[in-house]
């Protein structure tokens, strides 16, 4: 057999196991193998090839041994690296640390899923937004004070013509100014989405919340499905049968209006969850509805809110702190 057929043989060999180190050793390296007997070959050869012989052979040689110390060397590594004797195998990993969504958008996804089994869908809407949907469509008064530079980031203001004005939304309702413009009733959504108030940061407020509204409009939507619907979802997030009142209230595009509050037997006090009402004719005008065919009623809350009251938690910062030490306790 010449010198490039074994080394061909040597290179093809799979050795994976010890058992294959060993037969890679006896075919090979051990006294009666292929590179003893190419190296005992020799002597048969005219005294002028056997320099250029002997040079081929050596070289096989070589190959074979590196080959065999490698996978020796690879296979003891191996075997350390999983179980040698000073390893305990029934040692618990090291735990892995996964992430977890975030206290806010677990509130969230409760919310959704009671809505998505009442049968609303989901809609978003832009952060940037201008005066008609945040304000003048959904009925506020040209001088009402919601509107004021205290309360409303403005990213353009134009003195002659609020009609120009960008502002960064102060609540989720001008998604439903959005969505009764895109969709003809019935109409039956939430949207959730951030929302920006130019207030000072305290335990109590940020200039960044979160709040979802919930929208249906359709032919002869009445007070009492609202009402039966804002039981149902409190009676949900909090998971408990719930003390709860409505109150009656003011907002610029429902008529009636309510507030509604949970009871907190652990502070002892009535604690508002959520604005809500019925909407309001001009808001259904403005989005060119005829509030003579179609009725509707809306609601909106502030996640940040339910989130405090479900985990009772005190300061609002520590939503958005992202401090792991908060975070974890809510995997
Ligand atoms: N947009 C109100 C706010 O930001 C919340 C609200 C109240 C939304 C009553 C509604 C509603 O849809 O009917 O305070």
């Amino acid at each position: 057999m010449g010198t490039e057929q074994i080394l061909k043989e040597i290179r093809e060999f799979p050795i994976t196991t010890p058992a294959e180190i060993e037969e890679f050793r006896l075919s090979f390296l051990s006294k009666k193998g292929k590179v003893a007997t190419l190296f005992a070959g020799m002597g048969k050869l005219p005294p002028e090839q056997r320099a250029d012989f002997g040079k081929q052979a050596n070289e096989v040689k070589q190959v074979a041994q590196q080959k065999f110390e490698s996978a020796r060397d690879a296979i003891e590594q191996g075997k350390s690296a999983f179980a040698s004797v000073r390893d305990d195998i029934s040692l618990q990993a090291p735990r892995q640390q996964l992430g977890s969504l975030h206290p806010l958008t677990q509130t969230l996804d409760e919310i959704k899923n009671v809505f998505f089994r009442l049968g609303f869908s989901i809609a978003f809407g832009p952060e940037l937004e201008d005066d008609f949907h945040n304000f003048s469509a959904l009925n506020f008064p040209p001088e009402h004070p919601a509107r004021d530079m205290q309360d409303t980031f403005y990213v353009r203001k134009d003195d002659e013509d609020p009609r120009k004005d960008l502002l960064l939304r102060t609540h989720t309702s001008p998604v439903q100014i959005r969505k009764m413009l895109e969709q003809k009733p019935p109409v039956r959504s939430i949207m959730p989405g951030r929302v920006y108030r130019n207030e000072a940061v305290t335990a109590k407020s940020y200039f960044l919340f979160h709040q979802v509204e919930a929208l249906y409009v359709d032919k002869n939507v009445t007070f009492a499905e609202l009402k039966d619907t804002l039981i149902i979802l409190a009676e949900m997030i909090f998971e408990k049968e719930l003390k709860y009142r409505m109150r009656p209230s003011f907002f610029p595009f429902t008529e009636p209006s309510l507030e509604m509050d949970i009871w907190n037997p652990v502070k002892n006090q009535w604690l508002e969850i959520l604005g809500a009402g019925m909407v309001h004719p001009n808001v259904l005008r403005s989005v060119n509805l005829d509030p003579e065919e179609y009725t509707g009623f809306a609601l909106g809350m502030g996640i940040e809110r339910i989130a405090k009251l479900r985990y009772e938690i005190g300061d609002i910062r520590t939503f958005y702190e992202n401090d792991v030490r908060f975070l974890d306790q809510f995997v």
